[in-house]
């Protein structure tokens, strides 16, 4: 019924590193040739931990999109935008929040998680509770059916799930929804309503997914139902009345194989990492400065690639014939570590070097991001609202 659209947040860290390039931006890249593709700057998200210090978010949003854009993340193909400047997340979130389930927010893993890890920090807000009901409104106001996510995410995804089926279950019946579908099944003719109605106990009774597209194909073959039936029947079939919210499925994105600068996977936590647009010279500095084999202690010591973080790197960069010579050169002292450094060096430079190309016209002249977000969030808000009013005519707030 909708086109299979694709939308995905980022919390706005400021500068993004390899491995955010490497784990979801690659991913971003991809998609955005496949599907239509939304992706934004999930500031309100931000302020659910940050709300004691909200100044930087700003400036930090700005830089992750510059980020976005040099990776090639491209703004005629994709959507950009920032969730703030799309208010009607924040009335989806307030008016999901009259019918989520307080049981539902407690139990999502990572409320109790991230307070223990951020236990410096007062979390026992109601913002940071209702964090995954806010991230439920970002994705069921687009009604995305693929939502990219690293595994950590997909409890919220699932929440997501449960809350959109609660959503259609509460307000997608109109008075009388029962006898009005019965009604329409005699429409079908006896034989078609025989078949529609045991399909539709297959499915209730055993969760038969194939009865339900056996019965979607009886409904077309018949040509004179109205749409209004032809919906309730959609709707009775499964059990939810009509749909409003459309339940999204989930895109995995494989955990970052991405190794820092110290052979622990690269993150901002670990101060291991290599921005996407850190300059060359402080690329040369940190690469050669990387801890080795420590059995490589004078130049004519062999050493074991494998205990190397140096050897992680070659793994992502290095062709079959520049690892062997690795391999073969670090067991037999036949290299030095710093010669073993230098393509890898050379492989990260020349990565960087068309996103900083397309970097640089963006922060000489930052009106073009400005103006990619404008356009972005005009076309997110014309999604929004659309979905907006059906939600608010289900609900009885149409006021006309
Ligand atoms: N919670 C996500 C994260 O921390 C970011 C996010 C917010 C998001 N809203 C979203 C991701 C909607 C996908 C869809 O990574
Ligand atoms: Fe590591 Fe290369 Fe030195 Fe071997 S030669 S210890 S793989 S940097």
């Amino acid at each position: 019924m909708y086109a299979e659209r694709v939308l995905s947040g980022m919390r706005p860290t400021g500068s993004l590193h390899l491995g955010h390039y490497h784990g979801v931006l690659k991913n971003w890249i991809e998609l955005q040739h496949e599907y239509p593709c939304l992706f934004f700057v999930a500031d309100w998200h931000a302020l659910t931990t940050q709300y004691d210090n909200p100044q930087g978010i700003e400036k930090a949003s700005m830089d992750m999109v510059v980020d976005w854009l040099a990776a090639g993340v491209d703004p005629n193909q994709a959507t950009l935008f920032v969730q703030s400047r799309v208010p009607e997340h924040a009335e989806l979130h307030l008016l999901m929040s009259m019918m989520t389930p307080l049981s539902w927010l407690e139990r999502v893993p990572t409320y109790k998680d991230q307070q223990e890890k951020l236990a410096g920090k007062d979390l026992t807000t109601y913002g940071f509770l209702g964090y995954p009901l806010l991230m439920s409104a970002d994705i069921l106001i687009y009604r995305a059916d693929k939502v990219p996510v690293g595994e950590d995410q997909i409890p919220h995804v699932e929440f997501t799930r449960e809350l959109a089926r609660r959503f259609n279950h509460m307000y997608g019946r109109e008075p009388g929804f029962e006898d009005k579908a019965r009604e329409a099944v005699k429409k079908l003719g006896s034989k078609k309503a025989r078949l529609y109605e045991e399909m539709r106990t297959r499915f209730q009774q055993n969760g038969d997914r194939d009865a339900i597209e056996q019965a979607k194909a009886v409904l077309d073959e018949v040509q004179h139902l109205s749409m209004a039936d032809r919906e309730r029947l959609f709707g009775y079939l499964e059990g939810t009345g009509k749909m409003i919210l459309v339940e999204p499925g989930y895109l995995l994105t494989e955990a970052s194989k991405m190794p820092g600068l110290d052979g622990q996977k690269m993150s901002k936590s670990y101060n291991n990492t290599i921005t996407m647009r850190e300059s060359e010279e402080s690329v040369t500095k940190k690469v050669r400065s990387m801890p080795t084999d420590p059995a490589r202690v004078r130049r004519t010591d062999p050493g074991e690639p494998a205990k190397c973080p140096v050897w992680q790197l070659h793994q992502v960069y290095s062709n079959d014939a520049c690892k062997e010579w690795v391999q073969q050169g670090c067991r037999t002292a036949g290299i030095g570590c710093i010669e073993c450094k230098q393509p890898v060096i050379d492989a990260i430079l020349r990565e960087q070097a068309p996103m900083r190309e397309r970097a640089q016209v963006y922060l000489d002249d930052p009106t073009l991001v400005k103006n990619i977000i404008a356009d972005g969030c005009e076309k997110a808000r014309e999604y929004a609202r659309e979905t907006m009013r059906d939600v608010r005519e289900s609900m009885g707030l149409e006021y006309h």
